[in-house]
């Protein structure tokens, strides 16, 4: 497989590759890759990933902050740093309230725009080591808190001492990711690529940050990203697990993340649903009509590689990030336009990447694209919407 996020120009150097392969810890139950390019490969000044982009996105986090803030009400101890803050949209919202905050990022380019934001700033990778520069400069973190994020870091267990360093003995430690449950009932698969090294659960989170003196105490499921859980972690070990978290656990616990037969079937779901999608493209190219894709997003490279599909049968993808307008999908090839190119010329079929934003979309491009544009969905099955 490609690097997701390599969006090239045509001509440049090939995408460096890896191999793409998971497994499950059947001790502490985290689902994870079994090999990781190296994150300057990936995380670097030319990351093409801006979080304002979406405007569910924006208000999403403005409710994520309100929710943090919540638990550990802001006081003349406050001091909330964010991991991986991307261009500060988060992290705006603790600005706006005058708190003392820090946004660490390896990606220069997004970085950037956070401090253009008027976002006080930290470029690297958090380790252990830069959670120590952070103590000295700044003093412990009331609230630490990362959002799509903490699947991108191999080390964990480097991570969890940091976090755990620098955190106030009252302080919490917040994140969120796509669940796993999630993506074994809705087969989506792309989920799986080099940034996101592990897919985690109520009880690998338990499990393994307990192991570095974080506890989990508390947890919300989240409808975003295709269904993604919210972890609320504690210093403090007493702090009393919410009966929230007890029913997740529970429910959790039913569905079997643990069996391998889970893995088995969802292994067999995702081998059907490359058949019907690659089936269903190519019956529309015989057919002779147009298709595109909406959206180049990192997950819709582990889709065209593993289908194989390429411009033959998806002849351009539209995209609104500027940055990728002009540029290839990476291994496969599709070249990217802008998305007011799409609506100028709209295909007989929009095949839908970002299909974790599909509300979004649809109610945005419901004005600005025929009535009857159709649309190609395969999460959690291949279908076509406005097919009469
Ligand atoms: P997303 O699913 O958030 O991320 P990922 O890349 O991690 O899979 O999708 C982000 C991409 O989708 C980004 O390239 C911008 C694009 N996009 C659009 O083109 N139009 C839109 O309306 C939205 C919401 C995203």
């Amino acid at each position: 497989m490609p690097l997701a996020n390599y969006f090239r120009k045509m001509n440049e150097i090939k995408p460096p590759t890896f191999r793409l392969s998971t497994s499950l810890c059947e001790t502490c139950y985290l689902f994870q890759l079994d090999y990781q390019p190296k994150p300057s490969d990936m995380f670097n000044e030319t990351y093409p990933f801006f979080t304002g982009l979406s405007q569910n996105m924006r208000e999403h986090f403005g409710f994520m902050v309100d929710t943090i803030l919540s638990i550990n009400p802001i006081n003349h101890e406050s001091f909330v740093v964010e991991l991986g803050c991307n261009d500060g949209t988060a992290l705006s919202f603790v600005r706006n309230r005058g708190v003392p905050h820090l946004g660490i990022d390896p990606s220069e380019n997004v970085l950037r725009l956070a401090e253009n934001n008027g976002i006080n700033i930290n470029l690297g990778f958090f380790t252990t080591e830069l959670a120590h520069e952070i103590v000295k400069m700044h003093g412990r973190a009331s609230h630490v808190f990362a959002a799509n994020v903490i699947c991108h870091i191999p080390d964990l267990k480097d991570l969890a001492k940091g976090i755990e360093y620098l955190l106030q003995e009252s302080g919490i430690f917040v994140f969120e990711e796509p669940y796993l449950v999630d993506m074994l009932a809705q087969v989506s698969y792309d989920q799986i690529y080099d940034e996101h090294v592990f897919i985690f659960s109520l009880a690998s989170v338990k499990e393994v940050f307990s192991k570095y003196g974080l506890f989990l105490f508390d947890a919300e499921h989240q409808e975003t990203h295709g269904g993604s859980m919210r972890y609320f972690l504690s210093k403090n070990r007493e702090r009393p697990m919410s009966s929230r978290l007890q029913a997740l656990m529970d429910a959790e616990n039913e569905v079997g993340i643990k069996d391998r037969g889970g893995y088995i079937d969802f292994i067999d779901k995702c081998l059907s649903n490359r058949n019907d999608l690659v089936d269903l493209l190519t019956k529309l190219k015989k057919q002779g009509k147009s298709v595109a894709g909406y959206a180049a997003t990192s997950k819709s490279t582990t889709i065209l590689n593993f289908c194989k599909i390429g411009p033959d049968l998806i002849q351009r993808i539209y995209d609104s990030t500027p940055e990728k307008a002009g540029c290839v999908t990476p291994g496969s090839n599709i070249p990217i336009h802008s998305q007011d190119e799409l609506r100028l010329n709209p295909p007989d079929y929009l095949v839908l990447f970002a299909w974790n934003h599909k509300t979004e979309i649809m109610t945005k491009e419901k004005k600005a694209l025929p009535q009857d544009q159709k649309w190609i969905l395969f999460v959690p099955k291949v279908e076509i919407l406005n097919e009469s």
